[in-house]
């Protein structure tokens, strides 16, 4: 757990009384955490913006990390859906955080069943970044077979899901980003990969059906050069600059060159998109791809491990 907004290493591994479910709340015994990007952003307290709904002067959570896989524990009153044992996963992002714990309280509405099929592990992996990808790819529309789809960023948290899950849908994808990711990018079954540091997508021959821009580094301007006639363009946008860029410009310049460009914000932790994950996993269209794995006393290094860029594939936590 964290008392203040800072860089990794104001982690600390505390002690405290079990938890005890309130009304409609039920007790998981965490058997995998990950980390994502948004964990890291959660402890930095970044953007600043962010602060107004996380806390302004310090963070309203004091706990770490959204990804869970694990078993119930105990159940609240009223708490309906799930008995002691049963299999759940969860996005903890907008339920109070806290998944690097050996139990979290959690409102049994957050909960979906976890498929017997699917080890907590593999679970763990996906909540947050396997439903960004997923609605990130629902937000380009529906990909037809063969139709050339790009995925910007492809090698952290979210793309190698968007990789895999654009494949299962029949697409042709290119994927981007940088040095030895490119292997890993070719491995989850990326048809074509791009060194962003050699060379600028948005300036080859080469146009796509649809753009899932998870880098967000680029402007709608050079996004539309790379765009099919009739292409949908759509960021995972980092910040408030971006999302008013985007969500301002991209239909503008969307509508007088005969593509379509949005903005597009998520909605955490839905059943069906979880569903929707467990039966890619349990099909093996989606193969979750696991870096490493820490101890809860060494969350401190597997958070280094993800800011380093260098993880292949989520960073586990394991109680
Ligand atoms: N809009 C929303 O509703 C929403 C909701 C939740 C989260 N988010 C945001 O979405 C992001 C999720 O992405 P993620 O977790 O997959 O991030 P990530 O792990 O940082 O992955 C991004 C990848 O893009 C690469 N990259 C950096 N610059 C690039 C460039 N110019 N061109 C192409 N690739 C580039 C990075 O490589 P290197 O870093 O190694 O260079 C990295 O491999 C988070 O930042 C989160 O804040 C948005």
């Amino acid at each position: 757990m964290r008392d203040a907004y800072g860089p990794v290493d104001i982690l600390r591994v505390a002690t405290v009384e079990p938890p005890v479910p309130g009304p409609g709340e039920v007790i998981v015994r965490v058997r995998a955490a990950s980390l994502n990007m948004a964990d890291l952003d959660h402890l930095l307290g970044r953007p600043r913006a962010s602060r107004v709904f996380t806390g302004l002067f310090r963070p309203t959570n004091r706990g770490v990390g959204v990804d869970v896989a694990g078993t119930v524990e105990a159940l609240g009153p009223d708490a309906t859906g799930f008995q002691p044992g049963d299999r759940v996963w969860a996005d903890l992002f907008d339920s109070g955080h806290g998944a690097l714990a050996d139990q979290v309280r959690v409102a049994a509405s957050a909960l979906t069943p976890l498929p017997d099929r699917v080890s907590f592990d593999d679970a763990a992996t996906a909540p947050h970044s396997g439903t960004l990808a997923l609605q990130g790819l629902g937000a380009v529309g529906p990909i037809r077979p063969g139709e050339r789809v790009l995925i910007n960023g492809a090698g952290g948290c979210v793309g190698p899901f968007a990789v895999q899950i654009a494949k299962a849908r029949g697409a042709e994808v290119t994927a981007v980003d940088h040095g030895d990711k490119l292997d890993f990018l070719r491995e989850l079954g990326a048809d074509h990969v791009i060194d962003y540091t050699r060379e600028d997508v948005t300036r080859r021959d080469r146009r796509f059906d649809a753009v899932v821009d998870i880098a967000d580094t680029r402007s709608v301007l050079a996004f539309r050069r790379c765009l099919a006639p009739g292409g949908r363009y759509v960021p995972i946008v980092r910040g408030i600059g971006s999302l008013a860029e985007k969500a301002l410009l991209g239909p503008l310049i969307g509508g007088l060159t005969g593509t379509r460009m949005r903005a597009f914000l998520w909605t955490p932790n839905q059943r069906r998109d979880l569903d929707e994950l467990g039966g890619l996993i349990v099909s093996g269209a989606v193969r979750p791809r696991i870096d490493r794995r820490y101890g809860l006393g060494d969350a401190v290094e597997a958070f280094r491990r993800l800011e380093s860029g260098a993880a292949r594939g989520k960073v586990l936590v394991i109680p």
